[in-house]
C-alpha cells in the first residue's frame, strides 16, 4: 500500500509539473503573439509615417513649381524688354543689317598699319573690337567699314586671333580705301588737328577715323578731304592735374563712343561728359547741355 501511495504521489506531482509546463508554454505562446502584434503595429506606423513624409514632399515640390511658374510669368509681363538671348541676337542682327542700307556711315582707315609695331597692332585690334561691340548694343547702329584692310595683313590676322567672331562681324571689310568707296566731297576725316569743329553728324556724309594708335602720326592732312575735330574746345575746359597733362587725342573707339552718344542724345556736352577720358586733363564746362563756351 505504501508503495502504491508513493507511486500515486509521484504521478500527481508529475501531472502537476506537466500542467505547470503546459501553462507556462501556453503563456509563453500568448506573450509571443502579443509581442508580434506590437511589432506589426510598429511596422504599420512606420509605413504611415513614410507615406505622410512622401506626401509632404510631393506637395512642397508642387508648390515650388507653381511659384517658379508664376515668377517666370511675372518676369515676362512685368518687364516688357526682357528678351531671351536668342531674340536679342536676332534683333541685333536685324538692326545691323538695316544699318547697312540706312545707317550713318563710318570708316576706319587702316592704310597705315604697315608701319605700326606688333604692340600697336594688338591695341588697334582691341579698339576695333570695342568699337564694334558698342555699335552692336545701340538702337541705331552705324554702317561700319574697315577700309584698306588686307586679309594677309598683321592687323587682319590679329583681329581674327583676338576678336571672337571677327569673320562674322556685320560690317564691310575691304582692302579698298575710303576714297575708292566714296566721293571725296562726301568724306569728313576726323582728326584732332582739324580747324573746324564737328557740329552735326549727317546721313549724307561719310565719317572717317584714322586707324592709328600713335598720336604723333597724322594721316588726314595728306588727303584732300574735309576734316573736322570733336568740339572739345567748345564744350570743355582744362582741368588742373599733378602732371599738368592735357590731351585732346582719343583712341578710335573713344571717338566712336562720343559720336554714337551725340547721335542718340543730340548733346555734345552729354556725349563728352560720358566718354571723354578723365585722364586726358579736360572736364566739361558748366552751363546748359548744349551751350558753347
Ligand atoms: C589715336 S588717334 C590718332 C591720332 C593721330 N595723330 C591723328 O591725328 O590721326 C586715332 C584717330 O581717332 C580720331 N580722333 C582722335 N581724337 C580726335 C579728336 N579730338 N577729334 C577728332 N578725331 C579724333 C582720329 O580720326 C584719329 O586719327
Amino acid at each position: 500500500e505504501e508503495g502504491w501511495l508513493i507511486y500515486w504521489t509521484r504521478d500527481v506531482e508529475d501531472e502537476a509539473t506537466r500542467q505547470e509546463e503546459k501553462r507556462k508554454t501556453s503563456e509563453k505562446s500568448q506573450g509571443c503573439s502579443e509581442g508580434g502584434h506590437e511589432q506589426g503595429e510598429m511596422e504599420a506606423e512606420n509605413v504611415l509615417r513614410k507615406q505622410r513624409h512622401w506626401e509632404k514632399q510631393v506637395a512642397a515640390k508642387k508648390s515650388r513649381r507653381k511659384e517658379e511658374k508664376l515668377r517666370r510669368k511675372m518676369n515676362r509681363t512685368g518687364t516688357e524688354h526682357q528678351f531671351t538671348k536668342r531674340v536679342m541676337k536676332a534683333i541685333t542682327k536685324e538692326r545691323l543689317a538695316e544699318a547697312r542700307s540706312t545707317g550713318l556711315k563710318l570708316c576706319v582707315d587702316l592704310s597705315m598699319t604697315d608701319c605700326m609695331s606688333d604692340k600697336e597692332i594688338s591695341r588697334l585690334a582691341g579698339q576695333l573690337r570695342r568699337l564694334y561691340g558698342l555699335n552692336k548694343k545701340v538702337t541705331r547702329p552705324f554702317h561700319l567699314f574697315l577700309t584698306d584692310l588686307r586679309e594677309d595683313s598683321r592687323l587682319y590676322r590679329e583681329c581674327v586671333r583676338m576678336n571672337d567672331g571677327f569673320l562674322n562681324y556685320t560690317m564691310d571689310i575691304t582692302d579698298e580705301s575710303c576714297l575708292d568707296l566714296f566721293p571725296p566731297e562726301l568724306v569728313i576725316y576726323l582728326t584732332p588737328d582739324a580747324e573746324e569743329a564737328l557740329e552735326s553728324v549727317d546721313a549724307d556724309k561719310v565719317y572717317v577715323l584714322g586707324g592709328l594708335v600713335d598720336e604723333s602720326i597724322t594721316q588726314a592732312g595728306e588727303l584732300s578731304v574735309h576734316t573736322a575735330r570733336l568740339p572739345i574746345d567748345e564744350y570743355m575746359v582744362k582741368k588742373d592735374n599733378v602732371k599738368n597733362f592735357h590731351s585732346k587725342i582719343l583712341a578710335v573707339n573713344q571717338v566712336f563712343d562720343i559720336l554714337l552718344t551725340f547721335c542718340d542724345t543730340g548733346s555734345w556736352k552729354e556725349a563728352l561728359q560720358m566718354w571723354f577720358s578723365p585722364g586726358k586733363g579736360y572736364v566739361v564746362a558748366g552751363g546748359d547741355s548744349n551751350s558753347i563756351i
